[in-house]
């Protein structure tokens, strides 16, 4: 995006691409979007594209690819083992981030799967800044414990903190004295926290945490999956770093971990993920994992089309003006709302707008998934998909009860070069609408619930007849609008 000052005095972004590939949209009629939503149990992940008009359910394996990254796909090097396609990929992620040992594996979990296999025992611990569904997961099944280091302000929806993913130092300092180092399985920052508003962590912070993982014999690991956002909120927002390059602060970030993973289907635009790192002990150990869950050490799972665009993908993402459309997107969006007085997360993130669920549904018990209803009621009024990124989002305690989270948003990714403002300003005009008629939005209950990872599978119904009572407003107000 590039920073252009308008005559007329708007204040809108500006695209430093054109598009060249377009893929037919629909948008169902209101009706559709009730039964289509009843079909999928009021959870977006069972939705089908046919029903949905803009889907911001995640930037994962959706970004927008260049023409670059799909002209190289026709000539990758196609074979099982020893691929020159293999070659170029662990070159550019040498050249890179400066690590020698390059382990590819299908998508980001992956990495995650055999990390935790070969780091976490019964009863360890791994601090991180936030957690992600998947990495909890997988420290969990292998009988360790998350523990979550955040400042107080990571949790503040309305703030302007720039580095709101930043852990607390001295929070860490005193685990790591309470419990000793030899306890604490590896210590891990997630680049632009998924979980809470994509919310950056400065270059201090992953240098001050490597100071101390390092004095303590720890293991430091980046995930580096959402890199490409907190690359660009780095160089706007930290003072250090205004005069560096994009390359310079990566190299630092790389410099700083002792390992480095990352879903592919976020850095990269591709689908597929890998592990990075200069320590030989740590790769020889994944190596013989490798086969095992993933597949032969140059392709880890991966198509070589995916790997040969991930070079150039990984190439593009050194580009500052590349970087920036998401960020630059998704503050258009976020400034938008908060001036209609629209609870949203702030200051604005990457990988999308986040609207604040607790306060937008104030009226509903907490019992009752806030975040969910509004991503069903979103849904239904406008066709725009979202994901909740809430209670629904946690494991049920021990003991039966629902462990509310910390917060409830409904996440409205923005797939990196995929919308255009327009839609974008049509999204917000719903938003609007909806947050005017929000009293009539009311909770949803489980009917079908799975034991892990419950978001993805579980079906939830209304706790009344709360949508059709939204249509026929929405059927008041807009006619036969769509
Ligand atoms: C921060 C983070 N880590 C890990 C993952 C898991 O990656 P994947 O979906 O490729 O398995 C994701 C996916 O969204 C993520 O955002």
């Amino acid at each position: 995006m590039a920073n252009i000052k308008y005559f007329l005095g708007e204040q809108i972004p500006l695209e430093m691409h054109k598009v060249r590939v377009v893929q037919r949209l629909d948008l169902v009629p209101i009706e559709r979007r009730l039964e289509a939503i009843k079909e999928g149990g009021n959870n977006t992940f069972l939705l089908f594209n046919k029903d949905i008009y803009l889907d911001m359910l995640t930037d994962s394996g959706v970004n927008a690819m260049s023409d670059k990254q799909i002209a190289s796909m026709m000539v990758a090097d196609d074979s099982y083992a020893g691929s020159a396609t293999f070659t170029r990929l662990e070159s550019k992620l040498a050249e890179i981030f400066d690590k020698k040992f390059f382990l590819p594996v299908h998508q980001g979990r992956a990495c995650e799967n055999l990390l935790s296999q070969m780091l976490v025992k019964e009863g360890s611990l791994v601090p991180m800044n936030y957690h992600f569904t998947t990495t909890k997961a997988h420290i969990g099944v292998n009988g360790g414990k998350v523990l979550e280091l955040y400042k107080a302000e990571a949790l503040n929806p309305i703030s302007s903190d720039p580095f709101k993913g930043d852990m607390d130092i001295d929070a860490l300092n005193a685990l790591i004295a309470k419990e000793g180092p030899d306890k604490i399985a590896f210590i891990r920052i997630e680049a632009g926290t998924n979980l809470i508003g994509g919310q950056p962590v400065s270059l201090a912070n992953y240098e001050i945490v490597s100071k101390i993982s390092r004095d303590n014999g720890i293991p430091f690991i980046v995930d580096a999956s959402l890199l490409a956002d907190n690359l660009h909120f780095i160089k706007q927002r930290e003072d250090a770093c205004k005069e560096m390059s994009i390359r310079e602060i990566t190299k630092r970030i790389s410099d700083a971990s002792d390992i480095i993973y990352f879903s592919a289907r976020k850095l990269g635009h591709v689908r597929g993920g890998g592990i990075i790192t200069n320590d030989e002990k740590t790769f020889k150990t994944l190596l013989e994992m490798l086969p095992l869950y993933e597949g032969f050490s140059t392709y880890g799972g991966m198509s070589v089309r995916e790997m040969e665009a991930m070079t150039v993908g990984l190439e593009e993402t050194m580009d500052e003006e590349m970087i920036n459309q998401g960020p630059v997107f998704i503050e258009f969006m976020v400034n938008e709302l908060t001036r209609l007085g629209i609870p949203v997360i702030t200051p604005p993130g990457g990988l999308g707008a986040h609207l604040d669920a607790m306060a937008f549904l104030d009226h509903v018990p907490r019992g009752e998934y806030r975040a969910g209803a509004l991503a069903s009621a979103l849904y239904i009024a406008s066709g725009v998909r979202g994901m909740e990124r809430g209670t629904i989002s946690e494991e049920r305690e021990a003991d039966g009860s629902d462990h509310l989270a910390a917060v409830e948003l409904l996440r409205l990714a923005l797939p990196r070069r995929v919308f255009t403002l327009s839609q974008i300003k049509y999204t917000i005009d719903r938003i609007a609408w909806l947050y005017e008629n929000r009293k009539l939005i009311g909770g949803l209950k489980f009917y079908e619930e799975p034991k892990v990872l419950r978001f993805f599978f579980g079906k939830l119904e209304p706790t009344s007849n709360w949508q059709e009572k939204l249509i026929a407003k929405f059927k008041a107000d807009f006619g036969e609008s769509l």
